[in-house]
């Protein structure tokens, strides 16, 4: 396995979903966005951001056109001086982070794993991320207060007809909530271990993993909360699409991205 300076981060971009919300009919990291592709977006953002010494893409099994794409996107890192490895995702997104975390280079003590979905997410994210890891954090997310009042669930029917609907099962306080994004940032040492405690969950269990810090809390680890940004939001469907056009595209593009 290739080497790089020691105490480096990699970053690992998880692109082998298949993008079925956003309805393209094709892996949405491949949905052009202002003339790139989702990827390439994701890609620059994070050489742009100037905090990875590598870059580990997962796209699916079999995909020639992301396979060229990251030739291409390698050879670019490699002028940077960035390391540029590709795996095959898997099934869910854990397994294709579980992928990545065996193509990590020697030397690296820290990853930070990020959504390809998430194309605009800007160097300032990156970097609150990165300094609190290098403050002795062992796992840092980004995250944003929560706009809506979020309600808990349970299934239901209504007393006079049995029609099944849901009902109200409690209302977490507002204050307390936060909506998380990528880059999610951890000791790879911590995340390689939490990533193998979930091998052991059933496939239910397995099914209900939405992000690694899930997994990291699960064994126990303090994960720490750095500001996110509203422009780091995931592209799932195609009002999103619409909104990252228009802030890529529009005639407020100086106001919304970075120069
Ligand atoms: N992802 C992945 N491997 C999977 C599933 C998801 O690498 N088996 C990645 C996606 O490519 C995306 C990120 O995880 O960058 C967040 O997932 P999501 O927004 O759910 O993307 P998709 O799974 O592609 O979309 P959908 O759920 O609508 O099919
Ligand atoms: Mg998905």
């Amino acid at each position: 396995m290739t080497e790089v300076k020691a105490g480096s981060c990699a970053v690992v971009i998880v692109a082998a979903g298949s993008g079925q919300r956003l309805g393209h009919g094709v892996p949405k990291a491949r949905v052009p966005l202002g003339g790139d592709a989702m990827l390439v977006h994701a890609v620059h953002g994070v050489m742009k951001a100037g905090i990875a010494a590598q870059i580990c893409v997962a796209i699916p099994a079999d995909d020639a056109e992301l396979s060229a794409m990251c030739q291409r996107l390698g050879a670019e890192a490699a002028t940077q001086g960035v390391l540029f490895s590709v795996v095959e995702g898997g099934a869910q997104r854990s397994a294709s982070v579980f992928s990545a975390l065996a193509q990590i280079a020697q030397g690296i003590t820290t990853v930070m794993i990020h959504d390809a979905a998430r194309p605009l997410t800007p160097s300032g994210v990156f970097n609150r991320v990165a300094a609190a890891l290098r403050d002795g954090a062992k796992a840092v997310i980004p995250a944003l207060a929560v706009v809506d009042t979020i309600k808990t669930v349970v299934p239901a029917t209504l007393p006079a007809t049995g029609a099944g609907l849901e009902k109200v099962s409690g209302t977490p306080a507002r204050n307390q909530l936060r909506a998380v994004q990528t880059p999610q940032g951890f000791d790879l040492q911590t995340l390689r271990q939490a990533h193998a405690h979930a091998q052991t969950l059933d496939d239910e269990a397995a099914s209900l993993i939405t992000d690694d810090a899930m997994l990291v809390e699960a064994i126990g680890v303090e994960v720490y909360v750095v500001q996110g940004s509203t422009h780091s939001f995931k592209v799932t469907s195609p009002m999103d699409l619409l909104l990252a056009e228009a802030m890529l595209e529009g005639p407020l593009r100086p106001r919304w991205i970075e120069g």
